[in-house]
């Protein structure tokens, strides 16, 4: 049995946890910051570092805590090191660091994109690989070839907006608040998908690259620009509102069903893995699972907990990266891009 604990801070959630072999959670305690970044709409780093200094020490010793285990039973620490908000992560990082150095326990440095491709995995009794794993989240839109935990192919990105940042950028645009996916996503089950017909955009027809900026420019355009379709935000009913959001949230889906099912064609793997924050989407999770379901693909979708940022994520791809040798020296570094 091998004990690990995860940290996170890569961005707007502090969180730690405490997993068994790579997939037994036993605690994993997640402190968001929404409240601290909501009124200005978006994360303000210099927030997000102050609020994981304050937070971080308790969200160990509670995850700790709730696992019932003492610093004694824990055989490594996996921490996210990339990418994300570099002073966010070194807060993290700094803290692996130093119990790593006190506890005399090895350290693992954890991307954190990799981390979500592997989140689906936690729990279940067979491992889904090798998959195509479509991870959405705020800041990276990616198709993975998953060939083992530790043996990730990237096989195509956004080469703009990601879809979460689409979602929390149109979100703002239709006044509805932040972060923005989880509130499109609730107004959207009152409007109709097919309403307006926002432009799908699959760059060459066989990429497997992402571009979300296109639509979310037609929403802006919609409500207030060239041609004012609407009139202007304040000139729309809440059932116009629905429509808008409803249409933008079918295409961005679309899109994302289209290019998986391309990548599986490429691969000719059998199964499909979602993960990263916008894999909370219902509607988006059904629709992958209906395109699998219709061509005979085994289909896991990470259970919710694991879809927006955790540390039970990282302490359970942490696990494998142990288990295949790869430990930091404690000159790891924390860095914005991802690998
Ligand atoms: O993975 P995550 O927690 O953080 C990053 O690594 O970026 O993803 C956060 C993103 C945000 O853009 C948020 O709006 C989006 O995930 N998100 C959703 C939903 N829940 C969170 N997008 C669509 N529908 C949701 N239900
Ligand atoms: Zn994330």
């Amino acid at each position: 049995m091998t004990v690990v604990l995860g940290i996170e801070t890569s961005c707007d959630e502090t969180s730690a946890a405490v997993v068994v072999d790579g997939t037994d959670v036993r605690s994993n305690v997640v402190a968001s910051q929404v409240d601290l970044h909501a009124k200005y709409g978006g994360v303000v780093p210099e927030i997000a570092s102050r609020a994981h200094i304050e937070r971080l020490d308790a969200v160990i010793e509670e995850a700790m805590a709730v696992a019932k285990v003492t610093k004694d039973d824990i055989d490594a620490i996996a921490v996210t090191n990339r990418p994300g908000l570099v002073g966010a992560l070194l807060i993290g990082v700094t803290a692996a660091k130093t119990l790593s150095w006190a506890w005399g326990k090895p350290l693992i440095a954890v991307d954190h994109i990799r981390a979500h491709a592997y989140s689906p995995a936690i729990g279940l009794d067979e491992p889904p690989w090798p998959a195509v794993g479509l991870i959405v989240s705020g800041g990276h839109t990616s198709l993975f070839f998953i060939h083992a935990p530790t043996s990730i192919e990237r096989l195509g990105a956004t080469t703009d907006d990601a879809a979460g940042e689409a979602f929390d950028k149109v979100a703002t645009i239709l006044g509805l608040g932040y972060p923005g996916g989880p509130l499109i996503e609730k107004v959207a089950r009152d409007g109709n998908p097919r309403a307006i017909d926002f432009p799908r955009t699959m760059l060459s027809p066989d990429s497997l690259d992402f571009s979300f900026s296109g639509v979310k420019t037609a929403v802006l355009y919609h409500v207030h620009g060239q041609g004012r379709v609407s009139g202007g935000l304040e000139k729309l009913s809440s059932w116009q509102i629905a429509d808008i959001a409803a249409s933008f949230q079918q295409v961005v889906i679309d899109v994302l069903v289209r290019k998986t099912m391309l990548a599986v064609a490429r691969t000719g793997v059998r199964s499909v893995v979602l993960g990263g924050g916008v894999a909370a989407n219902k509607a988006l999770r059904s629709a992958l699972e209906a395109a699998c379901v219709e061509r005979r693909l085994k289909f896991h979708a990470a259970k919710m907990a694991y879809c927006t940022d955790n540390a039970a994520m990282i302490a359970a791809l942490g696990y494998h990266q142990l288990q295949a040798g790869d430990v930091a020296g404690l000159d790891v570094d924390a860095y914005a891009s991802a690998t």
